[in-house]
């Protein structure tokens, strides 16, 4: 029976995220292995990390033929073939639908730079910025998250972290808070969702052992 978790980084730009996860892993602060980063994005620094740490990183770009159900059906097979506990979104710009999602019930994660409900989407940081400047608000923060459907950046909420936004902040240093931030909760959230796994694996070995 294994006795580290099997991580899937999906993820389609820096890969900072990917990084934390990839060093926690390596470092034994994670009870995981990565076992693969896959990218939608063939020039992707995440892919390019995860080969510099000898990792498979494995680019899925969709075919311009390709339906969305189609393209998310060929990545499940793919990232099913590593055989994942969970399959961590770390900055993966593309909304997976059922043909993804219904391949891993329980087992998707993300993580989004806002806290529950607010900002979904892309420049979630930039857009909490510009109202701490308009004057609406003075915090902003990180989430981890379930993704059990195709709503954006919503779900089960795992963890969150608020993040004061100061007035000395310009955009770069907000930006700079926010992802070391999100390394600490992604990771610590992982680090949770992996002991719970394998304690399931210890004390019902049937149920969660991979043969
Ligand atoms: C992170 O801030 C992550 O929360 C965000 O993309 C960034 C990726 O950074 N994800 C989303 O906005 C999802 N809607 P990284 O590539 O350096 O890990």
């Amino acid at each position: 029976m294994e006795s580290r978790c099997r991580l899937v980084v999906l993820a389609s730009g820096n890969g900072s995220n990917a990084q934390a996860v990839i060093d926690a892993c390596n470092t034994g602060t994670l009870p995981a292995t990565v076992v693969a980063v896959v990218s939608d994005k063939a020039d992707a620094r995440a892919l390019a990390r995860a080969d510099a740490a000898g990792l498979p990183a494995v680019h899925v770009g969709k075919r311009p033929d390709e339906t969305r159900a189609d393209y998310d059906a060929r990545l499940a097979d793919i990232v099913s073939g590593f055989d994942p506990d969970f399959v961590v979104l770390a900055g993966w710009m593309r909304i997976l639908t059922l043909s993804f999602l219904g391949w891993f019930p329980g087992m998707v994660i993300n993580l989004h730079p806002a806290l529950p409900g607010e900002f979904p989407g892309t420049l979630a940081i930039e857009r909490a910025f510009r109202e701490a400047r308009e004057g609406s608000r003075d915090s902003t923060g990180v989430m981890v998250h379930l993704v059990p459907d195709e709503g954006v950046d919503s779900g089960p909420v795992l963890a969150t972290a608020r993040v004061d936004i100061l007035p000395t902040d310009t955009l770069d240093t907000l930006c700079e808070r926010m992802h070391a931030t999100e390394h600490h909760l992604l990771v610590d959230t992982l680090h949770r969702l992996c002991a719970e796994r394998l304690t399931e694996r210890t004390s019902s070995p049937r149920n969660g052992a991979k043969v």
